[in-house]
């Protein structure tokens, strides 16, 4: 396992639609395995694929509080089949560090996907978990949370992401 590099925006990279994968390989296996211990160090809730350069429909998960056992959520190939309800959630990204948002999501998805046993499985998330569902499967279509706000936030974000580039 290894810890690597999280893109931050505008890395072109991140616009970059992930691919959907074709079978559970021991290479799949390993990014996974680098995307949860990329997680974790950073840390986050969340790590779409696209965030370290890999474009392929993969993310990861992990909604626990601190000193809670972890619980890693491996989502591939993933597909939100519903959405229901509305909430306004303030939303951080490892790809825009320091950045807070308010973004309005659906307060209520079913997401399917594959899990790393290659293995079909349903999930219905609310609140948090779902809109972390919604802001990680965004990545994977090359879409980050800037292109969710009004014109003056865009803008604001857009010049504090580029004026304090690292
Ligand atoms: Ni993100």
């Amino acid at each position: 396992m290894a810890i690597r590099t999280i893109l931050h925006y505008p890395d072109p990279r991140l616009r970059e639609a992930g691919k959907p994968v074709e079978a559970i390989t021991d290479d799949v296996k390993k990014l996974v395995a680098d995307m949860a211990e990329t997680m974790y160090a950073a840390p986050g809730v969340g790590l779409a694929a696209t965030q370290i350069g890999e474009a392929v429909r993969i993310f990861v998960i992990d909604i626990a509080d601190e000193g809670e056992p972890s619980d890693l959520k491996v989502f591939i190939n993933p597909e939100i089949v519903e959405k229901k309800g509305k909430l306004e959630w303030k939303e951080g990204c490892l790809s825009f560090p320091g950045a807070t948002e308010s973004i309005d999501r659906a307060s209520w998805v079913k997401v399917r996907a594959l899990g790393l046993d290659g293995q079909p499985f349903e999930l219905e998330a609310e609140d948090l978990l779902a809109v972390a569902v919604q802001h990680e499967n965004d990545h994977l279509d090359g879409k980050l949370m800037i292109d969710r706000l009004g014109p003056l936030r865009k803008r604001v974000l857009h010049r504090k992401m580029t004026t304090n580039a690292s």
